[in-house]
Protein backbone atom coordinates (compact mmCIF):
# COMPACT_ATOMS: atom_id res chain seq x y z
CA UNK A 1 0.00 0.00 0.00
CA UNK A 2 1.30 3.66 -0.58
CA UNK A 3 -0.17 6.78 -0.21
CA UNK A 4 -0.63 7.19 -4.05
CA UNK A 5 0.77 10.60 -3.62
CA UNK A 6 0.70 11.61 -7.44
CA UNK A 7 -2.72 10.02 -7.50
CA UNK A 8 -4.23 12.12 -5.18
CA UNK A 9 -2.32 15.47 -7.22
CA UNK A 10 -4.67 14.47 -10.42
CA UNK A 11 -7.42 13.65 -8.29
CA UNK A 12 -7.34 17.11 -6.54
CA UNK A 13 -6.52 18.58 -10.30
CA UNK A 14 -9.81 16.84 -11.45
CA UNK A 15 -11.87 18.24 -9.16
CA UNK A 16 -10.64 21.74 -9.38
CA UNK A 17 -11.33 21.58 -13.08
CA UNK A 18 -14.49 20.23 -12.80
CA UNK A 19 -15.31 23.48 -10.81
CA UNK A 20 -13.73 25.47 -13.53
CA UNK A 21 -15.96 24.10 -15.71
CA UNK A 22 -19.15 24.71 -13.79
CA UNK A 23 -19.82 21.18 -13.42
CA UNK A 24 -20.23 20.74 -9.95
CA UNK A 25 -20.84 23.40 -7.27
CA UNK A 26 -19.42 23.65 -3.87
CA UNK A 27 -18.87 20.60 -2.24
CA UNK A 28 -21.36 18.49 -4.32
CA UNK A 29 -19.98 15.96 -6.09
CA UNK A 30 -16.88 13.05 -5.88
CA UNK A 31 -14.20 11.51 -8.11
CA UNK A 32 -12.23 8.34 -7.54
CA UNK A 33 -9.63 6.08 -9.72
CA UNK A 34 -8.75 2.52 -8.70
CA UNK A 35 -5.45 1.60 -8.92
CA UNK A 36 -5.18 -2.12 -8.33
CA UNK A 37 -6.96 -3.75 -5.41
CA UNK A 38 -7.11 0.49 -4.35
CA UNK A 39 -9.38 3.54 -4.68
CA UNK A 40 -8.02 7.17 -4.44
CA UNK A 41 -10.97 9.29 -3.45
CA UNK A 42 -12.25 12.34 -2.84
CA UNK A 43 -13.13 13.59 1.25
CA UNK A 44 -16.60 14.09 2.31
CA UNK A 45 -17.35 17.73 2.14
CA UNK A 46 -14.63 18.93 -0.04
CA UNK A 47 -14.51 22.41 -2.09
CA UNK A 48 -14.23 21.26 -5.59
CA UNK A 49 -12.95 24.75 -6.47
CA UNK A 50 -9.85 24.28 -3.85
CA UNK A 51 -9.62 20.90 -3.53
CA UNK A 52 -6.26 19.61 -2.49
CA UNK A 53 -4.83 16.32 -2.28
CA UNK A 54 -4.59 16.50 0.96
CA UNK A 55 -8.21 16.20 0.74
CA UNK A 56 -8.04 12.51 -1.13
CA UNK A 57 -7.80 9.54 0.92
CA UNK A 58 -6.89 6.01 0.18
CA UNK A 59 -9.68 3.03 0.58
CA UNK A 60 -9.28 -0.59 -0.43
CA UNK A 61 -12.42 -2.18 -2.36
CA UNK A 62 -14.17 -2.89 0.74
CA UNK A 63 -14.34 0.67 1.82
CA UNK A 64 -11.84 0.34 4.57
CA UNK A 65 -9.61 3.69 4.45
CA UNK A 66 -6.12 2.70 4.16
CA UNK A 67 -4.79 6.46 4.16
CA UNK A 68 -5.84 10.15 4.61
CA UNK A 69 -6.98 11.95 7.49
CA UNK A 70 -10.59 12.62 5.87
CA UNK A 71 -13.81 10.68 5.77
CA UNK A 72 -14.29 9.41 2.35
CA UNK A 73 -17.12 10.29 0.09
CA UNK A 74 -20.98 9.88 1.56
CA UNK A 75 -20.94 8.47 -2.10
CA UNK A 76 -18.31 5.61 -1.46
CA UNK A 77 -21.16 2.92 -1.96
CA UNK A 78 -21.76 3.79 -5.38
CA UNK A 79 -18.08 4.18 -6.17
CA UNK A 80 -16.80 0.84 -5.06
CA UNK A 81 -20.15 -0.55 -6.44
CA UNK A 82 -18.96 0.48 -9.95
CA UNK A 83 -15.73 -0.81 -9.79
CA UNK A 84 -16.97 -3.94 -8.56
CA UNK A 85 -19.55 -4.49 -11.24
CA UNK A 86 -18.27 -2.93 -14.10
CA UNK A 87 -14.10 -3.08 -13.54
CA UNK A 88 -13.83 0.11 -14.38
CA UNK A 89 -10.81 2.41 -13.45
CA UNK A 90 -12.50 5.85 -12.61
CA UNK A 91 -15.77 7.71 -11.47
CA UNK A 92 -16.96 11.19 -11.49
CA UNK A 93 -20.28 12.30 -9.86
CA UNK A 94 -21.55 15.85 -9.95
CA UNK A 95 -24.52 18.29 -9.95
CA UNK A 96 -23.92 19.44 -13.35
CA UNK A 97 -27.01 21.96 -13.95
CA UNK A 98 -27.88 20.84 -17.63
CA UNK A 99 -27.34 16.98 -16.36
CA UNK A 100 -29.54 17.85 -13.32
CA UNK A 101 -32.49 19.71 -15.31
CA UNK A 102 -32.94 17.02 -17.76
CA UNK A 103 -32.76 14.35 -15.35
CA UNK A 104 -36.03 16.28 -13.70
CA UNK A 105 -38.16 15.80 -16.41
CA UNK A 106 -37.07 12.57 -18.76
CA UNK A 107 -37.28 9.12 -17.86
CA UNK A 108 -34.41 8.96 -20.25
CA UNK A 109 -32.38 10.89 -22.63
CA UNK A 110 -32.77 9.69 -25.95
CA UNK A 111 -29.89 9.71 -28.06
CA UNK A 112 -29.98 12.60 -30.01
CA UNK A 113 -26.59 12.90 -31.62
CA UNK A 114 -24.41 9.88 -32.44
CA UNK A 115 -21.50 10.91 -29.94
CA UNK A 116 -23.88 9.93 -27.12
CA UNK A 117 -22.66 6.51 -28.30
CA UNK A 118 -19.81 6.90 -26.60
CA UNK A 119 -21.65 6.91 -23.47
CA UNK A 120 -23.87 4.15 -24.33
CA UNK A 121 -26.55 5.58 -26.45
CA UNK A 122 -29.45 6.59 -24.92
CA UNK A 123 -29.15 7.76 -21.05
CA UNK A 124 -31.21 6.52 -18.30
CA UNK A 125 -32.06 8.19 -15.54
CA UNK A 126 -31.96 6.35 -11.95
CA UNK A 127 -35.24 7.03 -9.67
CA UNK A 128 -34.44 9.56 -6.55
CA UNK A 129 -33.22 8.30 -3.67
CA UNK A 130 -31.26 10.10 -0.23
CA UNK A 131 -27.50 10.75 -1.06
CA UNK A 132 -25.41 8.34 0.06
CA UNK A 133 -28.28 5.56 0.43
CA UNK A 134 -27.42 1.78 -0.78
CA UNK A 135 -31.15 2.33 -2.61
CA UNK A 136 -29.73 5.49 -4.50
CA UNK A 137 -26.30 3.39 -5.00
CA UNK A 138 -28.81 0.16 -6.40
CA UNK A 139 -30.42 2.07 -8.73
CA UNK A 140 -27.40 3.88 -10.14
CA UNK A 141 -26.04 0.39 -10.65
CA UNK A 142 -28.98 -0.71 -12.52
CA UNK A 143 -29.05 2.60 -14.46
CA UNK A 144 -25.31 2.33 -15.83
CA UNK A 145 -26.43 -1.26 -17.48
CA UNK A 146 -24.38 -1.50 -21.07
CA UNK A 147 -23.74 2.65 -20.35
CA UNK A 148 -20.62 4.64 -19.04
CA UNK A 149 -23.28 7.24 -17.64
CA UNK A 150 -26.43 7.88 -16.10
CA UNK A 151 -28.18 10.82 -14.67
CA UNK A 152 -29.68 10.57 -11.08
CA UNK A 153 -33.04 12.22 -10.64
CA UNK A 154 -33.18 15.58 -8.48
CA UNK A 155 -29.71 14.89 -7.66
CA UNK A 156 -27.00 14.64 -10.86
CA UNK A 157 -25.18 12.69 -12.86
CA UNK A 158 -22.25 9.91 -13.34
CA UNK A 159 -20.02 8.51 -15.72
CA UNK A 160 -17.26 6.11 -14.98
CA UNK A 161 -14.58 5.24 -17.53
CA UNK A 162 -10.96 3.63 -18.17
CA UNK A 163 -8.78 6.09 -16.94
CA UNK A 164 -9.55 9.88 -15.07
CA UNK A 165 -9.31 11.64 -18.10
CA UNK A 166 -11.69 9.86 -20.12
CA UNK A 167 -14.34 9.62 -16.92
CA UNK A 168 -14.14 13.91 -17.40
CA UNK A 169 -14.19 13.95 -20.86
CA UNK A 170 -17.27 11.68 -20.38
CA UNK A 171 -18.89 14.15 -17.91
CA UNK A 172 -18.47 17.07 -19.65
CA UNK A 173 -19.92 15.13 -22.75
CA UNK A 174 -23.11 14.13 -20.49
CA UNK A 175 -23.47 18.09 -20.06
CA UNK A 176 -22.90 19.24 -23.83
CA UNK A 177 -25.38 16.16 -24.85
CA UNK A 178 -28.67 17.56 -22.28
CA UNK A 179 -27.35 20.77 -23.38
CA UNK A 180 -28.31 20.07 -26.86
CA UNK A 181 -31.19 18.22 -25.27
CA UNK A 182 -32.59 21.12 -23.94
CA UNK A 183 -31.86 23.47 -26.60
CA UNK A 184 -33.69 21.23 -28.98
CA UNK A 185 -36.79 20.52 -26.69
CA UNK A 186 -37.15 24.25 -26.41
CA UNK A 187 -37.39 24.53 -30.35
CA UNK A 188 -39.88 21.22 -30.73
CA UNK A 189 -39.74 17.41 -30.22
CA UNK A 190 -35.64 15.97 -30.77
CA UNK A 191 -35.47 13.62 -33.03
CA UNK A 192 -33.34 10.56 -31.68
CA UNK A 193 -31.47 7.83 -33.63
CA UNK A 194 -32.89 4.31 -34.29
CA UNK A 195 -31.23 1.41 -33.20
CA UNK A 196 -30.33 0.81 -37.02
CA UNK A 197 -28.67 4.12 -37.08
CA UNK A 198 -27.01 3.94 -33.90
CA UNK A 199 -25.74 -0.07 -35.04
CA UNK A 200 -24.22 1.98 -38.54
CA UNK A 201 -22.24 4.27 -36.12
CA UNK A 202 -21.10 1.30 -33.96
CA UNK A 203 -19.92 -0.27 -37.37
CA UNK A 204 -18.16 2.18 -39.19
CA UNK A 205 -16.25 3.58 -36.09
CA UNK A 206 -15.18 -0.17 -35.82
CA UNK A 207 -14.18 -0.21 -39.30
CA UNK A 208 -12.11 3.02 -39.58
CA UNK A 209 -9.83 1.83 -36.20
CA UNK A 210 -9.19 -1.64 -38.20
CA UNK A 211 -8.58 0.47 -41.21
CA UNK A 212 -6.45 3.21 -39.27
CA UNK A 213 -2.90 3.22 -40.82
CA UNK A 214 -0.02 2.22 -38.72
CA UNK A 215 1.74 4.83 -37.47
CA UNK A 216 5.41 5.73 -39.02
CA UNK A 217 8.28 5.10 -37.24
CA UNK A 218 8.62 8.46 -35.14
CA UNK A 219 5.18 9.31 -34.66
CA UNK A 220 3.72 8.89 -31.68
CA UNK A 221 -0.32 7.57 -31.39
P1 LIG B 1 -19.74 14.13 -0.42
O1 LIG B 1 -19.31 15.52 -0.03
O2 LIG B 1 -19.90 13.23 0.77
O3 LIG B 1 -18.85 13.56 -1.49
O4 LIG B 1 -21.20 14.24 -1.00
C1 LIG B 1 -21.50 15.13 -2.02
C2 LIG B 1 -22.53 14.57 -2.92
O5 LIG B 1 -22.57 14.97 -4.05
C3 LIG B 1 -23.49 13.56 -2.42
O6 LIG B 1 -24.16 12.98 -3.50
Amino acid sequence: MTDHEDTRERVADVCRRLAACGLVNAEAGNVSVRVGGEVVVTATNARFVELTADQVCVVDLAGYRLSGDLEPTSELALHLGIYRKFGTSAVVHTHAPMATAVGLVVEELPCVHYYMLKLGGSVRVAPYSTWGTSELADSVLTALDGRSAALMANHGAVTHARSLDAAVEQALLLEWACTLYHRAASMGTPRSLDEVQQQAVVTAALARMNNAPAPTSGETS
